[in-house]
């Protein structure tokens, strides 16, 4: 089929970039992302640019480029589905929150809905694409309800899982390592091959069966995050050996067959994927009675909740095992650097931990601000939304936040917090002055020869 139209539904972190590049690179193509949050939408097409509902370096150019021209952003959901031949999925599958599954399934609703969307206005042919993060055998659904309109539409159904990591999303984009398309019909994968094809070359375009195509997604981050858990597990049994993690990682990560990437010991992975993926891995795997693959992989979920956790006790027993009144800055919220994502981030975590302990918190992340705090830590539903108010206030300014502190932990790796005066921040901390890098971006012998009390993970 050749394509002269896109729809995206979902105009997320995933929907907002990959069609972005897909614009960009397919001047020829009309691509249209839709969603039914109509602020986003509006924030999309916002004039002014820094106004992006999404922060990734890079993104706001190519939408500047490619907005108005053949990238749109709508509303319209019906009319969009309609006109095109090409229809992502790419809605939000977040952890279930209610009824069977609760806690581990993915939530599918969100897809179901545009699956039955799509099959009560579309009038032709359609091939409908899973950009979203699905469990394996989630297309045979889809088909299911496409191919029971009773109209003589025929939809096409790929799946095509996105790996780009928020941060890095357009570069990742740009450059894939590979994309990933998993199909039966062999005419709508070369369709969709050939929108990729504009710029990603042919053999880094896989093509295989639908259930490889899905189960892959999951698997990349189950093993991605397993890696982190990993290190992060030896970065405890450092602290007990005098080892050091980061010599350690360096040490294994130069033999070829383990590779140097993804190695850095940290507060424990945040973000909206790896928890949820995996946790939905873990429940398929129940589902099929594995009980030993499901309790391998939740192991990876076990180890980062005690990574997360032991970084606020640690911090807890060194400030005299007393929290209570005290001022700790944090530095950094989002769930890693260069995104205003907080999705799952460890900060919230450990925040959450820190107020149990009648801690004051206060917060600067450049990218994140007050109103998102309050609202990830009244999500949690641990205090009242007033006690929140009372106990965290965020900061514009990283000298204003550490000011009076008794520590400050660093929680998410941006890179500006290794060039401030960090002299400065230590005149006016309270002492000893404290710092947790839960990130290890700051160099301990300098921090020491400033007169901070400095411990990181794994040293
Ligand atoms: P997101 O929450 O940022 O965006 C999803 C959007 O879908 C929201 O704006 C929501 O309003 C919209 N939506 C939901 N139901 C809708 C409907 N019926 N009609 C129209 N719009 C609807 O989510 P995201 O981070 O973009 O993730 C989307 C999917 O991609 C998930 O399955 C996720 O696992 C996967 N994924 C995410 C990343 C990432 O880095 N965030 C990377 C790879 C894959
Ligand atoms: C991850 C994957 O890397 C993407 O391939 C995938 O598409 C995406 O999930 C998804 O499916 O959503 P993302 O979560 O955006 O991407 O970012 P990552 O760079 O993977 O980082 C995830 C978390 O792990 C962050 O909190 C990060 O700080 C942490 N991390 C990462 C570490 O603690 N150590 C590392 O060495 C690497």
């Amino acid at each position: 089929m050749k394509i002269t139209k896109i729809c995206c539904i979902g105009a997320g972190y995933v929907g907002g970039p990959t069609m972005a590049v897909i614009a960009k690179k397919n001047p020829h193509i009309k691509v249209t992302i839709v969603d039914i949050n109509a602020e986003r939408i509006a924030a999309w097409n916002d004039k002014d640019l820094s106004k992006l509902p999404i922060y990734e370096p890079g993104l706001a150019e190519i939408v500047e480029e490619t907005r108005g021209r053949n990238l749109f952003f709508s509303t319209e959901i019906d009319k969009t589905i309609k006109e095109s031949e090409m229809i992502f999925i790419s809605v939000n599958t977040p952890t279930k929150t209610y009824g069977k599954g609760k806690g581990m399934a993915a939530d599918l609703k969100y897809v179901e809905l545009c699956a039955r969307n799509i099959a009560e206005v579309a009038t032709t042919d359609k091939i409908v694409v899973e950009k979203s993060t699905l469990p394996v055998r989630t297309a045979q659904a889809i088909k299911s309800i496409l191919h029971n309109t009773g109209s003589d539409v025929k939809f096409d159904i790929l799946s095509n899982p996105e790996f780009l990591a928020e941060g890095t999303a357009v570069q990742d984009l740009l450059n894939p390592d590979r994309v990933l398309i998993g199909g039966e019909s062999e005419e709508a994968i070369e369709s969709l091959a050939n929108v990729y094809g504009s710029w990603v070359s042919q053999d880094r375009i896989l093509r295989t069966n639908v259930w490889s195509s899905e189960l892959s997604k999951l698997t990349a981050n189950a093993f991605l995050a397993q890696r982190i858990s990993s290190i992060n597990a030896i970065s405890e049994l450092c602290e007990h050996t005098e080892a050091n993690v980061n010599e350690v990682a360096k040490a294994i990560g130069m033999d070829s067959r383990i590779g140097p990437k993804f190695l850095n010991a940290s507060i424990g992975f945040g973000g909206s994927c790896f928890q949820k993926d995996i946790l939905n891995l873990v429940y398929i795997a129940r589902s099929y009675n594995l009980q030993a693959v499901a309790d391998y992989w939740e192991q990876v979920i076990i180890l980062n909740d005690h990574q997360k956790r032991r970084f606020s006790d640690h911090l807890i027993s060194t400030l005299y095992n007393t929290v209570s009144g005290k001022k700790i800055a944090m530095l950094g919220w989002a769930f890693k650097k260069d995104t205003n994502d907080t999705r799952e981030s460890a900060a919230i975590y450990v925040a959450d931990h820190l107020l149990n302990e009648q801690a004051n918190i206060a917060v600067y992340d450049p990218k994140v601000n007050d109103k998102k705090v309050q609202a990830d830590l009244n999500y949690l539903n641990t205090r009242t939304e007033e006690e929140n108010k009372d106990l965290v206030q965020s900061y514009n300014d990283p000298y204003e936040v550490t000011k009076d502190a008794h520590a400050v932990a660093i929680m998410t790796e941006w890179d500006e917090f290794k060039t401030y005066d960090w002299k400065k921040i230590y005149n006016h901390m309270k002492k000893p002055a404290f710092i947790f890098d839960g990130r290890n971006i700051l160099d301990k012998t300098e921090m020491e020869k400033i007169g901070f009390e400095y411990s990181s993970i794994g040293k």
